[in-house]
């Protein structure tokens, strides 16, 4: 029958009393790959009893000895790639080399964020009273950042590792207690990460993973009254935890429709390298994934040629092998994702490839003269096949590019950077990259949606903070 993975609770793996297990299908395969706990909501209140009796210890361990540990974890994190690596190669179809960079990137971040924590929490404010009018200098203000509690972070399957830590590591050096549920693609990745920390030594109880079906247990968790921040990354589910959270703090991301605006001016050899890096590595499966070109007609014959060129040199095959483009995570994506290329062709798109799939794989697809009526033009399809429209002027590009609902990151490719700058003002997107494709890293930078893609900031320093509350003593004068 296989093993079934143990899910992390009071500092141990245990067993699900529910005797139910959720596969992990390879999507390469399509076969079971591992199996994890389905945990039951009996066991998600235990872990959330555990959590906050083991923040209120943790809360009072010294700032430095909580970035002691972090920077342990971080160092166990990176002796482990190989097999974490090689987790998301089977459970999300990472390319291999990439899964290793997921690893790494995790275990700088929490590095960094240990740095980070020490700096800004190390520091808090004095304030007198004169400066409001009708005040005299009789009462002093003391601001410190206290933790708001338990954290619940929920991260997506295509960094199960890297954007578990981004919310893991400004939770604990804050001082709060963090449970993890992972994605199910990606949960092992995930379980093996934690164990990570276990090997730090972290104390009982203040990090959990909890693993299981989102219907049995989802609503449980983003609801459940011991929750008392939610950091989440991934599609449409984090419009339903908003509506449903109680009153705390949300940090979500949740997904874009990263419009590429190409002037006339712009280096066209840096747009194709870009274009294609931008809209295919990770087979299209980043939020910040380039995933709407929107070129300036003049250089439109120019660029799609660029592009196609490097599209033909694509590698296309299994994770295992490096490929650039590997399986989509499951079945019913590749599906999404062949009904968006159906729509645009039967509206009249200029296919520059055959589109091909076979199982889970698409081929590299670039889709030209798509017009605002097709889906492709607003919809996300997270995989490899990318939307090319061509325009007449920027500010029909500025358009297409906010009458999105979303509004992550763009990118903007001229030699004018006056103009540049004009442009990244208008674009109602979170972050504007110039003169190269969108990304959230480095990942101490501000990372933050506007409109549908999300709820506050994130990057190290924003996270910290956002996982903090400002505690102030005043201290009266007689
Ligand atoms: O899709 C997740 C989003 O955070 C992208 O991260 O590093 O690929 O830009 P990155």
């Amino acid at each position: 029958e296989g093993e079934v993975y143990k899910y992390y609770a009071e500092g141990e793996w245990c067993k699900s009393s529910s005797g139910k297990s959720v596969p992990i299908i390879n999507p390469t395969t399509r076969k079971p790959e591992y199996k994890v706990q389905a945990c039951t909501q009996e066991e998600v209140n235990k872990v959330m009893e555990g959590a906050k009796a083991a923040q209120k210890a943790w809360a009072k361990t010294p700032l430095w000895k909580r970035a002691e540990l972090l920077h342990r974890a971080a160092a166990i994190l990176k002796d482990n790639k190989g097999p974490i690596a090689e987790c998301l190669v089977k459970e999300i179809a990472k390319p291999a080399k990439d899964a290793v960079t997921e690893v790494v990137r995790s275990g700088d971040l929490v590095s960094y964020t240990a740095e980070e924590g020490v700096r800004i929490l190390g520091e808090g404010k004095f304030l007198v009273s004169d400066s409001f009018p009708g005040n005299e200098r009789s009462k002093y203000c003391l601001t410190s950042k206290i933790p708001l509690g338990v954290v619940l972070a929920i991260p997506p399957f295509n960094y199960p590792v890297n954007l578990a830590v981004s919310k893991i590591g400004p939770a604990l050096i804050a001082g709060n207690a963090l449970v993890l549920k992972p994605p199910t693609q990606g949960a092992v990745a995930a379980l093996h990460m934690v164990h990570c920390f276990h090997l730090a030594g972290f104390p009982k109880g203040l990090i959990s993973c909890i693993t299981g079906k989102g219907s049995e247990i989802g609503d449980f968790l983003t609801m459940h009254p011991g929750v008392n921040c939610i950091s989440f990354t991934g599609g449409d589910t984090g419009i339903a935890i908003s509506k449903k959270a109680g009153m705390i703090p949300l940090q979500m991301e949740l997904g874009g429709k990263d419009a590429c605006i190409i002037l006339e001016d712009a280096d066209l050899d840096l747009v194709a390298a870009n274009v294609v890096k931008g809209g295919f590595s990770y087979s299209g499966q980043r939020c910040t994934a380039v995933k709407v070109v929107l070129v300036m007609e003049s250089v439109a014959d120019a660029v799609v040629d660029k592009v196609n060129a490097k599209v033909e040199k694509l590698t296309v095959g299994p994770p295992e092998e490096d490929c650039d483009v590997t399986p989509v995570v499951t079945e019913s994506s590749a599906n999404f994702i062949e009904g968006l290329v159906m729509d645009a062709k039967e509206k009249g798109a200029t296919f520059c490839q055959e589109y091909r799939r076979e199982g889970n794989l698409i081929w590299p697809l670039l889709l030209d003269h798509v017009r605002p009526d097709m889906r492709i033009a607003w919809e996300e399809p997270f995989g490899p096949v990318l939307p090319v429209i061509r325009i007449s002027s920027v500010e029909e590009g500025i358009h297409h590019c906010n009458a999105s609902n979303f509004g992550l990151q763009g990118c903007v490719f001229t030699r004018d950077i006056n103009k540049a700058i004009m442009i990244s003002d208008a674009m109602e997107t979170g972050t504007v990259q110039i003169n190269s494709a969108p990304a959230r890293g480095p990942d101490h930078f501000p990372f933050q949606g506007l409109k549908d893609s999300g709820i506050g900031s994130q990057g190290i320093t924003n996270s910290i903070n956002m996982m903090t509350k400002i505690k102030s003593t005043v201290i009266n004068l007689p």
